[in-house]
């Protein structure tokens, strides 16, 4: 009976724990919801009349620095678009309606401020005009945004380092500064040159996100990346090694860097075929019993040489 009551109320605080982990659960939801609501309102624009834009002359005289940048940026474009009108122009693109800070400096309320603004906010300014084109499309939903690094993390209008494409750093010191893994895979014995400026990060990534996996861009016919540089790997061959195809090149390579030749995933050959070509490996057929041991000391490719592929034999002998 004592146990029973014991484990009751055992059952009782879990239940109760539950409950309570449930309740807590809520108000981040309910208030995710809310804010969403207020950034719909804040989004929205308040009715700006033209009169409440001072246009990017009036900012020159205090903010020179700015002003000189922004007028050597293609920024200073925006000021052709007279078919938006101020609130796409100049200075208040961005910063936005200002009149109300030239006829009060010390007034900055009204302004966009973007050391102090969120990523998101940020990450919606600069779309305002950058959404469109194969180049943007996915930003808003990249894994970059999505994990709060902004178009500003990247890109700066003023304090740009590199002037082609306002850049903070210029690649690849920019993404080494994130992806430390990456910088270490790329200093291997066999790599990719990137560091020695023949590739670069955005060859075969698109910073601002893709549909794919891994931010990786895709051929304009949405093959896999790798076949923009290798176009002798893609065939079609009359005699395809399944694998190529359906798994990707990453079954086999390391596309940053390796320690091994060719960037194999494994330094030996072998092994790496026969984590496939065994016989418990239901989608490859088994390597054939004649494949003695022997197979240990002639590499696998020594007469399977067409390994990506073959027009004339099916056991790319040729
Ligand atoms: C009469 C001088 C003056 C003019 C004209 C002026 N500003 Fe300013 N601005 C200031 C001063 C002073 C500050 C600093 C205010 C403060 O921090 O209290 C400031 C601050 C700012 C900031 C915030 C800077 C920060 O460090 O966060 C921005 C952005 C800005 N101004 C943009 C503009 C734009 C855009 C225009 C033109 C439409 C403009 N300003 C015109 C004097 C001016
Ligand atoms: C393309 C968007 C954009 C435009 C156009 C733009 N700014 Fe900025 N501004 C920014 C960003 C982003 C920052 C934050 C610093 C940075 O990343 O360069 C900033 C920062 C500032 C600051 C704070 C001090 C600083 O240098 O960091 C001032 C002042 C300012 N801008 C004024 C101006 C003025 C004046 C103009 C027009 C001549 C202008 N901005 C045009 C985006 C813009
Ligand atoms: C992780 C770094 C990174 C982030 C975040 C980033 N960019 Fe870029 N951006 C780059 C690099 C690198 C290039 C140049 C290489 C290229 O074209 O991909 C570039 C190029 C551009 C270009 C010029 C090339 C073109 O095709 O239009 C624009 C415009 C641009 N970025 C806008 C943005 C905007 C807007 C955001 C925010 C939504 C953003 N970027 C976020 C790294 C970044
Ligand atoms: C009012 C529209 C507008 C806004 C807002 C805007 N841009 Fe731009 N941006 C442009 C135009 C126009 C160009 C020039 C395009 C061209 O040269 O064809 C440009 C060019 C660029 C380039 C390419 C530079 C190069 O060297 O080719 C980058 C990068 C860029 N913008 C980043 C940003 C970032 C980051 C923000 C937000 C802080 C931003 N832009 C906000 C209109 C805008
Ligand atoms: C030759 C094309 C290529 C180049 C150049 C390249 N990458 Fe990659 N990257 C890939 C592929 C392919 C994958 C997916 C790997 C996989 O599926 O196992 C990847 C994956 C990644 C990942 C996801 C994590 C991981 O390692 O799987 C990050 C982060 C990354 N790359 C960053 C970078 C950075 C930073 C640079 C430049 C310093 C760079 N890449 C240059 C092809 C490339
Ligand atoms: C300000 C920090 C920062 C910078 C700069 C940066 N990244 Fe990233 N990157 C991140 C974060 C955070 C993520 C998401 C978390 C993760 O997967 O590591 C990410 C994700 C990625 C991914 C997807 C990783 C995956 O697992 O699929 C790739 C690819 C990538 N970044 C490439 C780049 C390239 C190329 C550059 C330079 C043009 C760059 N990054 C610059 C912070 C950064
Ligand atoms: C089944 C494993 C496998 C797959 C999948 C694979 N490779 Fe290979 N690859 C190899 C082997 C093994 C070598 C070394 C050949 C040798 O030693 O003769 C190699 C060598 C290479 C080489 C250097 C020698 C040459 O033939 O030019 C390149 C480039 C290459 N592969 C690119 C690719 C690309 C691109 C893909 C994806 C389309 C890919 N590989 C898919 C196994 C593979
Ligand atoms: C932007 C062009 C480009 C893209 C995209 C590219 N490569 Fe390469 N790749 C090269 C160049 C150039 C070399 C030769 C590098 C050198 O000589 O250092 C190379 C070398 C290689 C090698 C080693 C060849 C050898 O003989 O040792 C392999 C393997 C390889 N790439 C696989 C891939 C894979 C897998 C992908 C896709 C993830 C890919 N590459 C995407 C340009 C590219
Ligand atoms: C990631 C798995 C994988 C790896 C690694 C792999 N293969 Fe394959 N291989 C396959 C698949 C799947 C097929 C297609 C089987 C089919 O068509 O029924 C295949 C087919 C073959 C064939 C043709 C078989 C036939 O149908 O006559 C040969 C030969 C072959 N592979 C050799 C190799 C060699 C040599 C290596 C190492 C360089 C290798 N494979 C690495 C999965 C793999
Ligand atoms: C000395 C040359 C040689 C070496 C080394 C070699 N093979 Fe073969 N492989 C052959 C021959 C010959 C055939 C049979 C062709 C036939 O019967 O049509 C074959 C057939 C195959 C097949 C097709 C089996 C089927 O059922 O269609 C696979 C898979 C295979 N080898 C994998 C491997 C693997 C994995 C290695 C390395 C461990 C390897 N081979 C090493 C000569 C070789």
């Amino acid at each position: 009976m004592r146990r029973a009551t014991t484990f009751d109320v055992m059952r009782f605080f879990l239940g109760l724990t539950v409950i309570l982990l449930f309740v807590l659960a809520q108000p981040p939801a309910t208030l995710a919801s809310a804010g969403a609501i207020q950034e719909k309102s804040a989004s929205s624009k308040p009715e700006t009349k033209p009169s409440d834009y001072a246009g990017a002359e009036a900012c020159k005289t205090c903010h020179e620095e700015e002003y000189k940048s922004w007028e050597n940026s293609p920024h200073w474009k925006t000021t052709l678009n007279t078919k938006e009108g101020p609130s796409h122009q100049g200075c208040e693109a961005c910063h936005g309606a200002a009149a109300s800070h030239v006829a009060d400096p010390s007034d900055t309320s009204k302004l966009f401020l973007f050391e102090k603004a969120s990523a998101k906010d940020i990450n919606q300014r600069c779309l305002v005009c950058h959404a469109s084109g194969t180049q943007h499309m996915q930003a808003i939903n990249s894994l970059h945004a999505k994990n709060d690094v902004s178009c500003t993390s990247c890109h700066s209008p003023h304090h740009a380092k590199q002037a082609e494409f306002l850049l903070v750093k210029s690649q690849p010191e920019l993404c080494y500064s994130c992806h430390l893994q990456q910088k270490a895979q790329f200093a291997m014995p066999f790599h990719h040159r990137v560091n020695e400026g023949l590739l670069q990060c955005s060859d075969c990534h698109n910073p601002h996100g893709t549909a794919g996996p891994h931010q990786l861009r895709t051929s304009a016919a949405q093959d896999a990346v790798c076949y923009k540089c290798h176009a002798d790997k893609q065939g079609p061959f009359v005699f395809e090694h399944e694998v190529v195809k359906v798994e990707g090149c990453e079954s086999c390579h390391n596309p940053h860097g390796s320690p091994n030749p060719h960037l194999m995933k494994l330094s030996n050959v072998n092994l790496l075929c026969l984590q496939c070509h065994t016989t418990s490996f239901a989608n490859a057929p088994g390597a054939p019993s004649f494949h003695n041991q022997a197979a240990q000391f002639q590499a696998c490719t020594l007469c399977h040489t067409q390994i990506h592929g073959s027009n004339f034999d099916k056991d790319f002998f040729k």
